[in-house]
C-alpha cells in the first residue's frame, strides 16, 4: 500500500483548514506539515499553534488523518515537546541538524510520537545505519530542502533502493518515505526504488482537482510496482 502525504506547503495559507478537509476527502493518508525556521533552511513557515489550531479542526471535522511534522529547524531537540503537545504524530528531524540525533529521537518516542529522520540529498545513508533500528521512518529528500515546486534529484532513486535493501537485510518494518518533486513523472521512480510514503506538495495542492491527482499518483506508484492499480 502506497501512502499519499500532501505537503501542505502548497496549500492556500488563508483557508488552510478548508484545504485539509478537501485534500482528506480526495484520498490524502497522512498530512504532511513542513516546519522551516530561516535557518536550517532559508525559508520561514509555520509553527506549534498552527498545527494545534488545525488538529483541532481536523478533530471537530472527523479526520483522522496523522499529521507528519517534517522538521527543518536547527536543533529540534528544543521543540519536540511543543509540537507533540500540539498534535504531531510523526516528527521527523533532520540528520544534519541534530548533533545528539540518538537522543533527539528517543525524546520523540518519549513525546508519544513516532521517530522519523530526514537525509538532505548529499547526506549518506551511513549517518542513520546505528539508529535505525529506533526509526519509524526514514526520508529521503529528493529536493534540497527549503521550498516546494523543485526539480526531482533523479540520483535520490538508488539512495532510496539502498536504503530499502539495508532495512530488508536486517529485517525491519521502517518505512521508507520520499518528498520533494514527486509528481506523475517522479513517484514511478521512486516506487520502484522500494518507496512506501509520498510527499506530494506541487503535484496535489497546485491542481484543481486534488481526488483526480492523488488517483494518479497512486495509479503511476502501482504501474512502477507492477501490481493492480489500488484505490
Ligand atoms: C521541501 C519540503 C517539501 C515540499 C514538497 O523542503 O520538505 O515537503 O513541500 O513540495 P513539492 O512536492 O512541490 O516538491
Ligand atoms: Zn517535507
Amino acid at each position: 500500500m502506497a501512502i499519499i502525504a500532501p505537503s501542505i506547503l502548497s496549500a492556500d495559507f488563508a483557508i488552510l483548514g478548508e484545504e485539509v478537509k478537501k485534500v482528506a476527502a480526495a484520498g490524502a493518508d497522512w498530512i504532511h506539515i513542513d516546519v522551516m525556521d530561516g535557518a536550517f533552511v532559508p525559508n520561514i513557515t509555520l509553527g506549534p499553534p498552527v498545527i494545534q489550531r488545525l488538529k483541532e479542526f481536523c478533530r471537530d471535522n472527523q479526520l483522522a488523518q496523522p499529521f507528519d511534522v517534517h522538521l527543518m529547524i536547527e536543533r529540534p531537540e528544543r521543540y519536540i515537546q511543543d509540537f507533540a503537545q500540539a498534535g504531531a504524530d510523526i516528527i521527523t528531524v533532520q540528520a544534519e541538524a541534530c548533533v545528539h540525533l540518538h537522543r533527539t529521537l528517543q525524546q520523540i518516542q518519549e513525546a508519544g510520537c513516532k521517530p522519523g529522520v530526514a537525509l538532505n540529498p548529499a547526506t549518506p545513508l551511513d549517518q542513520i545505519l546505528y539508529v535505525l533500528d529506533d526509526l519509524y521512518m526514514v526520508l529521503i529528500m529528493s529536493v534540497n530542502p527549503g521550498f516546494g515546486g523543485q526539480g526531482f534529484i533523479y540520483g535520490m532513486g538508488p539512495k532510496i533502493q539502498a536504503l530499502n535493501d539495508v532495512i530488508r537485510h536486517r529485517g525491519l518494518q521502517v518505512l521508507v518515505q520520499v518528498d520533494g518533486g514527486i509528481n506523475g513523472d517522479t513517484a514511478g521512480v521512486a516506487a520502484r526504488a522500494g518507496c512506501d510514503v509520498f510527499v506530494a506538495g506541487t503535484a496535489i495542492f497546485g491542481q484543481s482537482d486534488y481526488a483526480a491527482a492523488i488517483a494518479e499518483l497512486r495509479r503511476k506508484i502501482a504501474q512502477a510496482r507492477g501490481t493492480e492499480a489500488e484505490e
